[in-house]
């Protein structure tokens, strides 16, 4: 008998929120009634096909054992590393000896709150008979420049075939695992889950997302977040 893939979702939460500023970090700011890492930890488990949530967090957090979240017995804990990438390997590491080599690791940035239950579910369909996987992406819609450094535009770059990546991303476990150690050994940054699969010479499939599943950054990401989930809620 063989077993079926499961699916572990890792919900990145260790940052420091640098380019929001001051205060506590994003991931636990308020977005109308609960934290931006609330509203993410529960687009994912709404998605019944996910059984765990390890979540990630920064050394000496003290606001996540007030979530209701802590007690959840589908969500779990790691300590986060320096960086993104750091955070992901620490998080894999947790899993090691519940999580087979090819069962699904759904990696999410804590700082996504507006991950539509569509896309998510979209994404895991197009990814499940998929040898590599794949992550939500949208087409680059806006004109890119490029400068020399000295703020002036020195030219247009064309955006044929470029791609926003978004979170989630969808890898095997086995295969996330060898593509950051490649990546460790060769030195190579890896921005996100896909950057890491890429190394090994695999080519991550992209799914079209929502634009609407941004990523706060700045303070004023979180009104935008606001209206998106209020309207939302009134089912628009
Ligand atoms: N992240 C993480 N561990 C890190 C760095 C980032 O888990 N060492 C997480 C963040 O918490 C966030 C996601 O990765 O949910 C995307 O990163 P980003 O938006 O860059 O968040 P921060 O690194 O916190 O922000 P900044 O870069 O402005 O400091
Ligand atoms: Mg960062």
């Amino acid at each position: 008998m063989t077993m079926r893939a499961r699916r572990w979702a890792v919900v990145l939460a260790a940052g420091r929120g640098e380019r929001f500023g001051a205060g506590p970090p994003k991931q636990y700011r308020c977005v109308i009634d609960r934290t931006v890492l609330e509203w993410s930890i529960d687009a994912l488990l709404a998605e019944r096909r996910i059984d765990t949530v390890v979540v990630a967090l920064a050394p000496g957090d003290r606001r996540w054992r007030r979530l209701p979240h802590a007690k959840n017995a589908r969500v779990m804990t790691c300590i986060g590393g320096k960086k993104r990438e750091h955070s992901l390997s620490s998080a894999l590491d947790a899993l090691q000896g519940r999580a087979a080599d090819r069962d699904w690791v759904v990696a999410h940035d804590a700082a996504r709150p507006c991950l539509h239950a569509r896309d998510l579910a979209r994404l895991l369909d197009e990814v499940d008979g998929d040898p590599v996987g794949g992550l939500l992406a949208v087409p680059v819609s806006d004109t890119l420049k490029r400068d020399e450094g000295d703020g002036r535009s020195r030219g247009t770059v064309d955006r044929a075939n470029l791609w926003r990546a978004l979170t989630p991303q969808v890898f095997r476990y086995g295969v996330l695992r060898r593509a950051l150690a490649l990546c460790v050994d060769r030195d190579r940054a890896v921005t996100d889950e896909a950057s890491a699969v890429e190394c090994l010479g695999l080519k991550p499939l992209l799914v079209h997302g929502r634009t609407d599943n941004i990523k706060i950054t700045h303070p004023e990401d979180l009104a935008i977040a606001e209206a998106l989930l209020r309207a939302r809620r009134r089912g628009r």
